[in-house]
């Protein structure tokens, strides 16, 4: 090979090498999604979750798995922000820990899982980009955690259909940029917040199924 097509032919390999960098997601963020994928599949046998993320690993590149989109803005990075696990059979948020890891995340829907007990709040707070949270229809109990309202992004909160009690915190205040906010069919007590009617940009509201105190604020009505 003469020294010209050596350099040529490693040129070649170097912009392949280019061309496949700027179209993957972050390798961090596919070995998370993998990371994920591979505990649901040794903590369940069911086919459906098996099934449901076969696109997972077909291509190297994560933003072309079905449930993942990833934000092509950038051309040199296309970070994961947003991840649809919703009807997973997820059962248990232990097996979320690497999507705790996915910081660049706005979008979550992990509703419809059968998830039990509390949010594990502490992890979920450093997803601080989120601008939409969908945890509904699963089992979630104990208190709403007033640190859920440090993520002042979110735009789209849904608890609906949980077990969540006590009272809401004042804290919700917080969420300054909340458009939808579902609470409904949960056991949520006490009086309705009158924190909610500071939240101008509020456009639906689901209360209904709770054990609230029927006095509703006049400033919300
Ligand atoms: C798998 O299930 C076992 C037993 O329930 C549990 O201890 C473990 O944390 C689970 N693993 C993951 C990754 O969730
Ligand atoms: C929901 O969780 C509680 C414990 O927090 C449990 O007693 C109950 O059976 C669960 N319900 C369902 C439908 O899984
Ligand atoms: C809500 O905002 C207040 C005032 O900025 C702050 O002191 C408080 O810690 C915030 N609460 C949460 C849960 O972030």
């Amino acid at each position: 090979m003469s020294k010209l097509s050596l350099i040529e032919s490693s040129l070649l390999c170097l912009c392949l090498m280019c061309i496949t960098v700027s179209l993957a997601c972050p390798i961090a963020h596919r070995q998370a999604l993998l990371q994920f994928k591979h505990s649901l599949i040794r903590n369940s046998s069911t086919d459906e979750i098996l099934f449901d993320l076969e696109s997972w690993n077909s291509s190297p590149d994560c933003c072309q798995w079905e449930r993942v989109v990833c934000d092509s803005s950038n051309s040199a990075l296309k970070p994961v922000i947003a991840l649809d696990l919703s009807k997973l059979y997820l059962g248990s948020f232990a097996v979320m820990a690497p999507i705790f890891n996915i910081k660049s995340l706005t979008k979550l829907d992990v509703s419809k899982n059968f998830l039990q007990g509390e949010i594990p709040i502490w992890k979920l707070a450093r997803l601080n980009r989120l601008v939409y949270l969908d945890m509904s229809y699963n089992n979630l109990s104990a208190s709403i955690p007033s640190l859920l309202f440090s993520l002042r992004n979110l735009e789209h909160l849904d608890l609906t259909g949980n077990s969540f009690c006590g009272e809401l915190s004042s804290h919700v205040r917080n969420l300054s940029k909340l458009k939808f906010l579902g609470l409904a069919c949960n056991s949520l007590s006490g009086e309705i917040r009158k924190e909610i009617a500071k939240l101008v940009r509020l456009q639906n509201l689901w209360l209904h199924g709770n054990r609230f105190s029927r006095k509703v604020p006049n400033s919300i009505l």
